[in-house]
């Protein structure tokens, strides 16, 4: 057996995520438990004993012990399996080939990326550097703060890190790797950075995963160009600024999002650590959760350009459906946070952050700006707009508070606000109480299960069951398609080895058919499930053909009708014989 099944087979799955999540027992070989991995007041995500794996019905995730230990850990393949090999007293084997690959290349690509910013920090204080020194003194940096963030200078030649790297013993497919480096079409290497001001990107823990390079000047394109996806770096996991600002992010109780690096860098220096950045690209659930351990209060702070409020009204969902405290900031006279901050100082800012709306107010005014408040289809579009948003507030107090206020704030009778509000709120529990419920009917699951886990009973019913035609016009029917093809390619039929042959919606499928059993499945019930299954068989055949029928006479085809009509005899005949012998 090859090691990763040795293990998986030896871990208990329940004992492993009942380590990070309080799992009550809800079924023979089922548990339940609030999803870890978004933030949920009714339980939506569910374990499998015997099946060994876990699945969330609400946010999707889904996977065996290994999946759960790395997205929860945030680690590598091969580091979930070192950590529960340690956890279970089960030696690795000495030489495993995607092992120490994996992690000896993660080594070295942090490395190249300290080596990066050593040589972009010196560029800095370089002859070569004078231009890029010239625009700092521009933007108004002082010296601590260049220091402070690390900012570097990537060279012209555009061969430095290439041949310092080569100097190291890296090899070409590790420096391609970094992100780094790029390579030509005739094979030769280049740096992807050159003659720019270098910002280097940290992971949480403070390690240098990444680059964000800015040009010197305007006629240069991208302004920004950043770091490539590597495998340290996940753009989507990542907030500039995190590991400095988390600190203070916990003490303030409070976290500032800006987009920029520069706006972070400006207003950090103004005097507020408490700030990330987002980077350029839309925010992320990952990165709303890498937050939100150290504080659930956010001031969003977007340029206050159109991209920019369209940017936070989208962070908007994605921070409430994580249960933040959203306020939005505005500044005045079109400055962003760090011409802001420049402009008109520190205390002016703190009050901006103090003053900043709640993100329903600012999103009535964004609303109320676009439609003419004077008519009553104004006001209508109004409320249509916010009514969703209401959906997403999860705190019911808050959902009252706003209910009421809203009213008065976009100049609505308060009864019909009231009542419209009740029905969207009603909608939304609605929908969390009908989410756990299975699309599939009872006998399609059960024979499911049965020919899933039951070798004996699967053996019994299998010829039967590919017959039946009407399992093409079920949910599951690629599901079933999987067991019979694994069947008659001799292989083993099970969880995993069917599960690895769906697609993601048929795989959410079959996790419900399989969460949603309870008790064993008798031979008695498998077989009730195959006569139910047959007898819609037939009255689908029957129905098909009546429909035929009628369609012929209705159409003169008298020959074609009662030909059809002895094939519907023949049919009934057959299925009473059937029946008979049952
Ligand atoms: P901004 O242009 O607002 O950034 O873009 P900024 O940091 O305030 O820039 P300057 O130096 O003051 O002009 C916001 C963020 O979007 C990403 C960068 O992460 C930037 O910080 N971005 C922007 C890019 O990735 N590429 C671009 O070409 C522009
Ligand atoms: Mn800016």
């Amino acid at each position: 057996m090859e090691f990763v099944e040795q293990l998986k087979s030896s871990v208990d799955i329940v004992a492993v995520i009942g380590e990070y999540v309080r799992l009550r027992k809800s079924g023979t070989n089922r548990y339940t438990g609030l999803c870890p991995f978004h933030n949920e007041k009714n339980p939506s995500f569910s374990v499998h004993a015997v099946h060994q794996f876990y699945k969330c019905f609400s946010c999707g995730a889904g996977g065996d012990v290994l999946k759960f230990v790395m997205e929860k850990e945030g680690i590598s393949f091969y580091e979930a399996l070192k950590s529960l090999a340690e956890r279970y007293g089960i030696p690795m084997p000495k030489r495993s080939q995607y092992a120490d690959e994996d992690s000896k290349l993660r080594g070295a690509l942090l490395t190249m990326h300290e080596l990066a910013e050593d040589n972009f920090r010196s560029n800095l204080r370089a002859a070569a550097g004078a231009e890029a020194r010239a625009y700092i003194g521009k933007r108004g940096l002082a010296a601590e703060t260049v220091d402070h963030f690390g900012l570097g200078y990537s060279e012209r030649s555009g061969r430095a890190l290439v041949k310092l790297f080569e100097q190291r013993g890296f090899p070409a497919a590790q420096m391609e790797q970094s992100g780094l480096v790029g390579k030509r079409q005739d094979g030769t290497l280049y740096d992807r950075f050159r003659n720019r001001l270098m910002f280097p990107i940290h992971n949480e823990t403070g390690k240098i995963i990444a680059f964000g390079g800015r040009a010197l000047s305007k006629e240069d394109e991208p302004k920004y160009l950043n770091s490539p996806e590597t495998p340290i770096y996940k753009k989507s996991h990542v907030l500039y600024n995190l590991h400095r600002a988390k600190e203070s992010v916990r003490k303030e109780d409070r976290v500032i999002l800006v987009e920029g690096y520069m706006d972070a860098i400006g207003v950090t220096a103004a005097g507020f650590p408490n700030v990330v950045a987002s980077c350029g690209t839309a925010l992320t659930t990952q990165q709303v959760q890498a937050v939100k351990r150290h504080s659930n209060s956010i001031a969003v702070n977007f340029d206050p350009d159109g991209p920019g409020s369209n940017a936070a009204e989208r962070s908007i969902d994605i921070l409430l459906a994580e249960s933040m405290k959203v306020r939005i900031v505005e500044l005045e006279d079109g400055l962003d946070p760090d011409e802001y901050c420049k402009d008109r100082g520190a205390d002016a800012y703190l009050a901006r952050i103090e003053g900043a709306k709640g993100y329903f107010y600012w999103l009535a005014d964004r609303v109320r700006a676009k439609q003419d408040m004077h008519t009553s289809e104004g006001k209508v579009a109004v409320l249509n707009f916010l009514l969703p948003k209401v959906q997403g507030i999860s705190d019911p107090l808050e959902r009252m508070t706003i209910a009421n206020d809203v009213a008065g704030y976009i100049g609505l009778e308060q009864g019909m606000v009231l009542s419209h509000f009740r029905k969207a709120v009603g909608d939304r529990s609605e929908k969390a109480i009908e989410r756990p419920k299975s699309v599939l009917r009872h006998d399609e699951r059960m024979l499911l299960i049965a020919l899933l886990t039951e070798a004996e009973v699967r053996a019994e019913i299998i010829g039967q069951m590919k017959e039946i035609g009407t399992i093409e016009t079920l949910p599951s029917r690629r599901i079933f398609q999987a067991i019979f093809a694994l069947d008659e390619a001799g292989g083993r039929v099970g969880f995993e080895e069917v599960n690895a042959r769906l697609e993601e919606a048929d795989q959410n499928l079959l996790a419900q058919a399989v969460l949603n059993e309870d008790g064993e499945v008798s031979r008695e019930e498998v077989l009730a499930c195959v006569g139910s299954m047959l007898r819609s068989n037939e009255q689908y055949l029957k129905l098909q053909i009546k429909t035929r029928i009628s369609e012929a006479e209705r159409s003169g085809r008298f020959e074609e009708a009662i030909r059809l009509t002895g094939e519907l005899q023949g049919l009934e005949k057959t299925a009473r014989a059937k029946r008979g012998n049952q």
